[in-house]
């Protein structure tokens, strides 16, 4: 029988502990079938290229993030004298990002967007009429900005784009908690260090732990989980005193083993970047086929309880049929010990920023693109209807023709499905946008007249008088941000991170955050059993009492349903990074190219995702004049 040892030295990499004991035959014998005697010489190039691609290098170690941070501060210009003609297709930040930079190189750009009356694409703030209070907003899509995305940062300070901290735990509402400016530095492997002055890196605190873990019929606060992690955890039938949190990590560092080295406290230490590539692309070999599911069976050694468990509480339940490296990616990102920061104004501020002075014509839908040696031609059509859940309107009849010298499509792939080609793209590229697998994301909003999440309960009984009834789940605790685990069907609860927006008494809760198959089960419900489910459920975990403040605006956010996103971002099923990955960014023809966070694996669904790629994409213009 094959051990997992085995398993793994096939590529010769060393893995710590010895999981090796629950084995599982099939997975070797799979992994060792396929191998076979010799290389499979096009595997080991594509998993080459996609590790350079997760990693922002390129064949001679060149470190991308340092460039695109110069390109995107204005401390270095793009080549070459600007005299293409480009149309980019989509006002998102991809687009955006790429025509600003061609833009201000001398090129002649113009950018297309098929919503009427909106740019930002996935970056979406609901504000104004859509509430009864019009001074609040929350987002329908971007949120949180991880410290460690120093391309977003960066971009959004150089354009002047305020932001705070955004606390992915809960805090008490004191006025201002830390400024938002903390210092931008990326040290480079190159020992080149970019950084944007002196001032000190803002550090999240550990959080009060006051929000609810609800879970199997029991409702404890994650406080109460954390010192005692067996009764939440046994009621999955797990019998563990692992926090599920450090379960995950811990099954995670098999992943880090490829590209860091462990040192003598604890902590992980970049390897040098030719091994750190190296280690990237036998990641990629070793593991592209797998699944979630099956790494955590047999590579972490997980039983079905542990799975349901720990999948249930930290988001991977669906998420477990998906290839292993975008959930190792988000384990990376999405942590209480990461810092985050949100826009001050709305995440919408950002993509406003960067469209100032560019030339976008709103309501333009792609419908054609014929390409040929000298250029391109772009058709499209008016938008009719509005943009969300189009059950009604359609695109009309093509009445817009452009001629250039180059495309940018920083448009999805599945939107990039319904667009004619002629002639027909290669084949790879045609294979990417027929099968890249695109994810789902659900939000729900609930706005609310007061601020009840930052009571205490003094303030409620002050309020309520009479009517005071206590909270089903202990007393409350004043707090603002993080949020709270369900296996309901509103899965993540958000709260908002800071105590007011202009002075408004109220706030909008975001009741509902959800993935994949856990968003599918709110996609198909009307908006207003979206907010009726969410509302009921916020109830139950903080009491009837909340009621009386819920307003009945019905504000969600299918992303899968929004007619120009089709899906929230691109998550590989096992297999596709190495199948499709290497051709979804590749320029065709030197008239097409593309951008978008589904170019850039290491940072699908994140805005940092699509500032790379559309900076990577005005390269490519550049370069080919
Ligand atoms: N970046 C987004 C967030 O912070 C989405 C993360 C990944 N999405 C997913 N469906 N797995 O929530």
């Amino acid at each position: 029988m094959f051990s997992r040892r085995t398993f793994f030295n096939v590529s010769g990499v060393a893995l710590a502990g010895t999981a090796a004991a629950t084995a599982r035959p099939a997975a070797a014998v799979n992994r060792s079938a396929r191998t076979g005697p010799g290389p499979d010489h096009a595997r080991s190039e594509a998993a080459l290229s996609m590790a350079r691609r997760v990693l922002l290098t390129d064949d001679e170690h060149t470190d991308l993030t340092l460039q695109y941070l110069r390109l995107l501060t204005g401390s270095a210009r793009l080549p070459g004298k600007g005299r293409r003609r480009v149309i980019v297709v989509g006002a998102g930040v991809a687009g955006l990002t790429c025509a600003r930079l061609l833009t201000a190189a001398g090129h002649d750009v113009r950018v297309l967007e098929a919503n009427g009356n909106r740019i930002g694409g996935r970056v979406k703030t609901f504000r104004g009429k859509v509430w009864q209070d019009p001074r609040l907003r929350a987002e329908a899509g971007a949120m949180r900005i991880p410290s460690t995305h120093v391309l977003t940062l960066a971009l959004a300070d150089s354009l002047g784009v305020a932001r705070r901290p955004f606390h992915q735990v809960d805090v008490p509402p004191s006025p201002d908690i830390s400024p938002g400016t903390s210092r931008v530095s990326y040290r480079s492997w190159t020992g080149e260090l970019f950084s944007t002055g002196n001032k000190k890196p803002y550090q999240v605190g550990p959080g009060l732990g006051s929000r609810l873990l609800h879970v199997n019929g029991q409702t404890v606060t994650k406080a109460e989980y954390l010192r005692d992690p067996r009764p939440v955890n046994k009621s999955f039938g797990w019998d563990s005193a692992t926090p599920a949190s450090q379960a995950w990590a811990q099954a995670v560092e098999k992943t880090r083993a490829y590209t860091q080295t462990r040192n003598a406290d604890g902590t992980w230490s970049d390897m040098p970047i030719v091994d750190r590539v190296e280690g990237m692309a036998r990641l990629l070999d070793d593991l592209d086929d797998m699944s979630l599911h099956q790494y955590l069976t047999d590579i972490a050694g997980w039983g079905t309880a542990q799975i349901q468990a720990v999948g249930t509480l930290e988001n991977l339940t669906s998420r477990l049929s998906y290839g292993l490296l975008h959930s190792a990616l988000d384990a990376v990102d999405i942590n209480p010990a990461v810092t985050y920061f949100e826009f001050t104004g709305g995440t919408d501020t950002l993509p406003r920023a960067l469209a100032r002075g560019l030339r976008i014509e709103t309501g333009r839908v792609l419908t054609s693109v014929a390409w040929h040696e000298r250029g391109v031609t772009v058709h499209a059509a008016p938008e009719t209807g509005p943009e969300d859940e189009a059950l009604h309107g359609g695109t009309g009849e093509p009445r817009y023709t452009y001629d250039a010298d180059a495309v940018v499509l920083a448009v999805p792939f599945a939107a990039l499905r319904h667009v004619t080609f002629d002639p027909i793209l290669p084949y790879g590229k045609r294979r990417a946008i027929i099968e890249l697998h695109h994810d789902t994301a659900h939000k729900v909003l609930i706005e609310f007249t007061r601020r009840w999440w930052e009571w205490d309960e003094d303030t409620w009984k002050a309020e309520l008088g009479s009517a005071y009834r206590p909270a089903p789940h202990g007393p409350a605790v004043p707090a603002i941000g993080g949020g709270c685990v369900s296996d309901e069907a509103s899965r993540f609860v958000y709260f908002p991170s800071h105590p007011s927006d202009h002075d408004s008494p109220g706030g909008v809760v975001l009741a509902a955050y959800n993935w994949a198959g856990d968003a599918l089960r709110f996609d198909a419900l009307t908006p207003h059993d979206r907010h009726t489910e969410a509302l009921d459920h916020l109830t139950a975990l903080y009491g009837e009492r909340i009621r009386r403040y819920a307003t009945d605006r019905c504000v969600s956010q299918s992303w899968l349903r929004n007619r120009w996103a089709l899906g929230e971002a691109v998550i590989e099923t096992p297999g596709q990074l190495l199948s499709l990955g290497p051709h979804v960014s590749t320029p065709v023809g030197g008239t097409l190219y593309f951008a978008g966070d589904h170019c850039q694996p290491r940072y699908h669904a994140w805005i940092a995702g699509a500032i790379a790629s559309g900076t990577e994409a005005a390269l490519q213009v550049a370069h080919a004049q």
